[in-house]
């Protein structure tokens, strides 16, 4: 079998990683991949926004079945259009997309069903927008409704911050056709769970859950970023939640897409926080998390592929979808300034024993040799039957990778240690 994975990267490496366990699989294309996956894939030189070109290629090339991993291509409507020329694809298509390109709808989904999240108000007016702040509670949350690159949130601490949020949004247009219209949230407080899960549109598989840590630096301080490590399983995702979650949460939603007419098949992400009233959703993506997917995928005992192919056919009742009993850990190493400014062009030096744990991401490979092009450079990753233990082995594997300017927070799991302690 011949796959498509599009999307470039520790994500789509990690997926890559573990379809070519499949043996049935004679040969990945990453699109565009990266210069890091150069020896598990073979790269396509084709942006993963450029859908036409993807599935003439995809056709071309006689792809026997294509992932696609971005929200942007999934929100795109990329799936519907390899599905129509005839390439089976793991994804939604555009219309259950909508799920995470339009949080407007998102919103107005969970409150026609009863979903628990915090309550909203959605304006694409700015003087309406600014008049509602006037009378509300701080902080507040100001949210951008389409993609922004994971940075289209906004948490304002005063009513003058709310405010400024609302112009640079909608006036100002920080975030381009993202910001025409907003969301103006109630802000929550409690622990942070990301949970993936499987779903045919009919059945839902959780996969095992994660911590994502999204700020620069440690101690949850600086900027928000696409993701600085994870931790899985989620120590505050106890049994009880699990449960509320799937009667609460997992199902309702999936019930709800359908009753919309807009099925959703691939891997539906719920970003959950714990609130003490329950699990509420702060966000829905369309899509594997980054970097959760780097900790998830490593635990997960079942055959990928067979997994994703389910979901497209919808068979996903007929297979055990199993995840070890173990934990894991990944450390995002990043260039120095990240997510601002940052330099670029560093050699990469990974020593031979921890090749196998690292997910390359901003890599370029040049004459054989790997170099910095992004933020997020890699990420390292480590498996064992405790959080600790998976911890201390993640970060003695990137004390055996260096390149200048290397940044990576030291705390990657210290809060769900903590947790565990309790
Ligand atoms: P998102 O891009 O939707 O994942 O939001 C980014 C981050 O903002 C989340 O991971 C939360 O930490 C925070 N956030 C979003 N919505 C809320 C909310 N209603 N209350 C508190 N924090 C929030
Ligand atoms: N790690 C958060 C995300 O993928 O959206």
């Amino acid at each position: 079998m011949k796959i498509l994975v599009i999307g470039g990267g520790g994500r789509e490496h990690a997926i890559i990683k573990a379809i070519k366990q499949n043996k049935d699989v004679s040969e990945i294309f990453a699109l565009p991949g990266n210069g890091g996956m150069a020896e598990d894939a073979t790269l396509v030189n084709i942006g993963a926004k450029e859908t036409d070109k993807i599935v003439d290629f995809a056709v071309k090339t006689g792809i026997d079945y294509a992932i696609v991993a971005p929200d942007d291509p999934l929100v795109l409507g990329t799936v519907d259009k390899l599905s129509a020329a005839g390439v089976p694809c793991f994804g939604p298509n555009k219309k259950a997309a909508i799920i995470e390109g339009s949080k407007a709808f998102s919103k107005d989904l969970m409150q026609k069903y009863g979903i628990p999240t915090a309550k909203y108000r959605v304006f694409s007016d700015e003087t309406a927008a600014l008049n509602y702040i006037s009378g509300e509670k701080f902080p507040i949350v100001i949210k951008a409704d389409g993609l922004a690159l994971g940075k289209g949130v906004i948490i304002a601490e005063t009513e003058e911050q709310a405010k400024a949020a609302v112009r640079s949004i909608m006036r100002d247009k920080v975030f381009g056709e993202s910001g025409a219209k907003i969301v103006v949230e109630e802000f929550l407080t409690g622990p942070e769970v990301s949970v993936l899960s499987f779903t045919d549109g009919k059945t839902i598989v959780p996969m095992a859950s994660s911590m994502d840590h999204k700020r620069a630096l440690d101690g949850d301080k600086g900027l928000n970023t696409g993701g600085m490590g994870t931790i899985a399983p989620n120590p505050f995702y106890t049994p009880e939640i699990a449960e509320r979650s799937m009667k609460e949460i997992f199902i309702p939603t999936i019930t709800a897409m359908n009753k919309e007419g807009r099925t959703f098949k691939g891997c539906l992400y719920f970003g959950l926080m714990i609130t003490e009233d329950g699990p509420k959703v702060i966000e829905y993506n369309c899509r594997f998390g980054d970097p959760e997917t780097q900790v998830v995928l490593p635990l997960l005992k079942t055959d990928l592929l067979t997994v994703m192919q389910a979901t497209t056919y919808g068979t996903l009742d007929k297979i055990k979808v199993e995840f070890e009993d173990a934990c894991a850990c990944c450390v995002i190493m990043a260039s120095d300034g990240y997510p601002a400014a940052y330099k670029k062009g560093y050699e990469i030096t990974v020593d031979k024993s921890v090749n196998g744990d690292v997910y390359f991401a901003g890599v370029k490979k040049t004459d054989g040799k790997l170099y910095t092009d992004g933020g997020r450079v890699l990420g390292v990753v480590a498996k064992d039957i405790t959080l600790k233990g998976a911890i201390d082995k993640a970060y003695k594997k990137a004390e055996k990778i260096s390149f200048e300017n290397a940044f990576y927070r030291k705390d990657i799991g210290a809060k769900a240690l903590k947790a565990e302690a309790k």
